[in-house]
């Protein structure tokens, strides 16, 4: 089943985030995907009573490496799960920009999501400039090579990679499949190389997806699903999406 994960960043009261919940869930559509949503930390434990006894999972937009201590506005792995979480997001770019996450805090935030049984979603881009000169294969090859360090093939398959090229967030303006099943091919190689995971690595693709693009993603692609920002915002889109990827197969 195609994961689609909606990644809400800053928006949505409570209010909001709850009737948007019971929306997606009404839907059948919703048993035919893998749906994770990834609200603010406020809003996570009003999504969890309403989708209490639905398949849809919940998840946050990070994490941190420690359990406890005098560690002030950080959220522990623990917590996380406490609160119903079975995901969290790893280093978006907007982290990794504006609070300084980096691939070392990200490979403490993966061991430690994993070691609480919380599955990390890590997420791995490249720049414009990288792109347009071409080195963005070397700049990836350093963010999942740090991120996957000291984890063995077993724990590398309970990780899934999110492939969100910087460019292609938010602006309209999204990697082509094709770019995107080459990265995703170049991640399980490096991931292979770093780890001996040798098959089973799930990889998202996340820039710019919406209902008229994402069943490219998805199909005979190397891609197992998506992680949307914008277009997961209004349930109604976020529903033309699932139903994009059904009709899909
Ligand atoms: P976008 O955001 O869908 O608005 O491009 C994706 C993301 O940042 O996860």
């Amino acid at each position: 089943m195609a994961i689609l994960a909606a990644n809400w960043k800053l928006h949505k009261t409570t209010e909001d985030a709850v009737s948007w919940a019971r929306a997606v869930k009404a839907s059948p559509l919703a048993r035919r995907c893998e749906v994770i949503v990834l609200p603010g930390f406020l809003q996570i434990p009003a999504v969890a009573r309403e989708l209490h006894g639905s398949q849809i999972a919940l998840g946050a937009q990070d994490v941190f490496w420690e359990e406890s201590g005098a560690y002030t506005g950080m959220v522990a792995p623990t917590q996380l799960r406490d609160a119903g979480c079975a995901y969290a997001l790893v280093a978006h770019s907007e982290r990794r920009r504006l609070a300084g996450d980096d691939d070392r805090g990200a490979n403490a935030r993966i061991r430690a999501a994993l070691a609480c049984g919380l599955t990390p979603i890590y997420c791995v881009g490249e720049d414009e400039k990288e792109r347009s000169t071409g080195r963005f294969r070397e700049a990836l090859v350093g963010q999942y090579d740090v991120g996957f360090e000291g984890l063995s093939a077993q724990e590398a398959r309970r990780v899934i990679v999110a492939y969100e090229p910087i460019w292609a967030i938010g602006s309209g303006q999204p990697a082509n499949p094709a770019q995107a099943a080459e990265i995703a091919g170049a991640i399980r190689d490096g991931v292979f190389a770093r780890t001996g995971l040798e098959s089973g690595l799930r990889i998202l693709y996340g820039g710019s997806v919406a209902p008229e693009n994402v069943a490219g993603y998805l199909g005979d692609t190397a891609m197992d699903g998506v992680l949307v920002g914008t277009a997961s915002l209004d349930p109604s889109e976020f529903l033309a999406m699932l139903e994009a990827v059904v009709d899909d197969g």
